[in-house]
């Protein structure tokens, strides 16, 4: 693809790609070459990217990402850096930008609603955008089969993809309300709760974290079958919403045959 075809068809999709939460944009907006390289390991369809400087992008992609090297020298396109700063408001130190297409809600609602062979995440009314990132990074990472919101917060926001370094990809994102939420006994983490070291949660488990300043909702303890407890001493009222799920993950994996290896 030469450069006026890549810059068309980036205008043809892009105006969507930062546009926030209105509607559900078809595509979205990989910031850096880890969003795209993860994008791309995990199946993404990437329609247009564009970088600053194609020589240190496969430079980066000959150290960093041997596997895709091939694809990124195909799909690559050189732009000067004042036209990617035209279409990418805060463009990443690696110089590169991309748009992939968003997954149709029905696939993420099948990975989500079929059989299970690990947790599905849960974020409670979450308000930070970069604490889910984080915690579609967590997901990914420990290969859980997907991460819902309740409430308002989009979670394929342009902040959230940055922050999830491209991983919305590797497992099913998507923004449901608690009586949507799929079967499976649904574990709530809270420090009133059971303490987590006692208990086993299984693979097809509902983990679920309230949010930042409030905690869970009423309606989210309802339809609970257990409030799980991360150890903390005395005196401290609770850990950050993403190293809570991080813990839970980890509590999760390390009794679990289908965590990754
Ligand atoms: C920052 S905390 C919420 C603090 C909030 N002020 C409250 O009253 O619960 C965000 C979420 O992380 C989880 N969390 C934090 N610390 C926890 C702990 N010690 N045990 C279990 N869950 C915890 C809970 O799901 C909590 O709702």
């Amino acid at each position: 693809m030469d450069v006026d075809e890549a810059l068309e068809r980036w205008r043809g999709l892009g105006p969507q790609a930062g546009s926030g939460s209105v509607g559900a944009p078809r595509h979205v907006l990989l910031e850096g070459f880890h969003a795209l390289k993860h994008a791309l390991r995990f199946g993404a369809v990437v329609p247009v990217a564009l970088c600053a400087d194609r020589a240190g992008a496969l430079e980066l992609a000959a150290e960093l990402a041997p596997d895709l090297e091939g694809v990124l020298a195909g799909l690559l396109v050189e732009v000067d850096a004042e036209t990617l700063r035209g279409l990418v408001a805060r463009p990443h130190p690696t110089g590169v930008a991309a748009l992939a297409e968003r997954p149709e809600a029905v696939t993420v609602e099948a990975a989500l609603r079929g059989a299970r062979r690990t947790p599905v995440v849960v974020l409670d009314q979450p308000r930070h955008l970069g604490n889910a990132g984080a915690v579609v990074r967590l997901a990914a990472g420990f290969g859980a089969s997907g991460v819902v919101t309740t409430g308002p917060l989009d979670p394929w926001h342009p902040t959230v993809v940055r922050g999830g370094a491209g991983l919305h990809f590797a497992t099913a994102v998507a923004p449901l309300e608690v009586p949507e939420l799929p079967d499976g006994p649904l574990f709530a983490l809270d420090p009133e709760g059971a303490d987590i070291r006692g208990l086993t949660l299984p693979d097809d488990a509902l983990l679920a974290f309230g949010s930042e300043r409030h905690g869970l909702t009423a309606e989210l303890r309802a339809r609970a079958d257990q409030l799980v407890a991360l150890p903390m001493r005395p005196q401290v009222s609770s850990y950050n919403l993403a190293t809570s799920v991080g813990m839970a993950l980890f509590h999760w994996a390390s009794a679990s045959g289908a965590a990754p290896a």
